[in-house]
């Protein structure tokens, strides 16, 4: 087969022609074409939580998000809790705790101004490589490539490149080869349109070649090796760690209510609320397992539910045990289910209460 070399200009004519007729419509763009630049706090707000999220489940977050907090002011102004509670149910919740940090440091060092340079914006917290050079060119017009999972695939299949590319110098490799096919008259749009290939065209599984408007340009639509290319992780068998949560509850003038407590103000679920957990120790818990996790309740409770959840380094299971309080502690935080409600939740957690509100509308589940 020929060397195929790749026209930068006549793929970036073929891909925002494309990407001018055939973008979807998502809230935190302005219409097509060239219909100026978006907001620059719409941008960051939705880059973050782009970051690990698809865009369908995306959608209605920022949206709601935007509701209230409106401007980058309210948010820097907003109490953390009710940043959290807003992204219950997104995960990685570091992002909205650093999204919620890098509001008030570009009220308190910036005058409210988002910084309109890569290097500006990666001071703030949890602004990496990729997400700085975002924004940089979506919402101001810098000439940066931006390199996210769905860009680095289409890259690899149309240079044909087989190797890692979670390998450092194949990721040099991406960020180079974008920097060269970047349109220096609407670098945004350009970067929007690779990841709009990636996401609908160029997808992981069943590429849609046929349909792709720079297939081309495509080496590995010439060689037919899309199907292996890029290269699948090496898959590791997580880890699974135990955890048994105490659904404790107690009846106060009619109304019941659940013990809760807060996480410590570090990992993954810092600062986050949650019915009373402890590492799983073998068999059942025992009246002092039960004892440390909740010193209210009144006897070894009953399972209830087994709730399986991953993340992206390991597996938890978590053994839900419900029962009654002797007498609530006086310390303890006692909250009923709508109470519930406004307390940022883990999304185990969150199944549970849902059980809970099922339990109150059909009281013979589980009772
Ligand atoms: N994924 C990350 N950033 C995105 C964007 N701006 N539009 C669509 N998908 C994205």
């Amino acid at each position: 087969m020929p060397k195929m070399v790749l026209s930068a200009p006549n793929f970036r004519r073929d891909l925002l022609n494309w990407y001018d007729r055939h973008q979807r419509s998502l809230p935190w763009r302005t219409p097509a074409p060239a219909g100026g630049r978006p907001e620059p706090y719409h941008v960051l707000l939705s880059e973050i939580m782009l970051q690990q999220t698809p865009v369908a489940t995306v959608t209605d977050y920022f949206q709601r998000f935007l509701v209230q907090f409106p401007t980058i002011e309210s948010l820097a102004q907003a109490d953390e809790q009710r940043v959290l509670r807003l992204w219950q149910g997104l995960g990685y919740y570091s992002r909205a705790r650093n999204l919620h940090r890098a509001a008030g440091v570009v009220m308190r060092d910036h005058g409210g101004v988002l910084p309109a340079t890569v290097e500006g914006l990666r001071e703030l917290p949890g602004i990496g490589r990729y997400t700085a050079a975002a924004i940089a060119s979506i919402a101001f017009g810098k000439c940066v490539a931006a390199v996210d999972g769905n860009v680095t695939r289409v890259l690899c299949r149309l240079n044909g490149i087989e190797s890692d590319p979670r390998r450092g110098a194949t990721i040099e490799r991406l960020w180079s080869l974008a920097d060269s096919l970047i349109s220096l008259r609407r670098p945004g749009d350009f970067n929007s349109a690779m990841m709009e290939l990636g996401a609908i065209v160029c997808r992981p599984k069943s590429p849609q070649c046929l349909l792709c408007p720079v297939r081309h340009h495509c080496r590995a639509f010439a060689e037919q090796s899309q199907d292996r290319i890029p290269a699948p992780p090496k898959r590791r068998k997580l880890p699974r760690v135990r955890r048994w949560t105490f659904v404790i509850e107690w009846i106060f003038e009619g109304e019941r209510r659940f013990r809760i407590e807060r996480r410590p103000a570090v990992g993954r679920w810092a600062g986050m609320w949650q019915f009373p957990t402890i590492v799983a120790g073998c068999g059942a818990p025992a009246d002092d397992d039960v004892e440390r996790a909740c010193p209210a309740a009144a006897s070894v409770p009953r399972r209830i539910l087994a709730i399986d959840h991953s993340l992206t380094h390991r597996r938890y299971r978590f053994t839900v045990f419900h029962g009654v309080a002797a007498a609530p502690d006086p310390d303890g935080i006692w909250a009923s289910i709508d109470e519930l409600d406004r307390y940022p939740l883990p999304k185990p957690h969150v199944t549970i209460l849902a059980w809970l509100r099922n339990r109150e509308a059909s009281p013979t589940i589980g009772s």
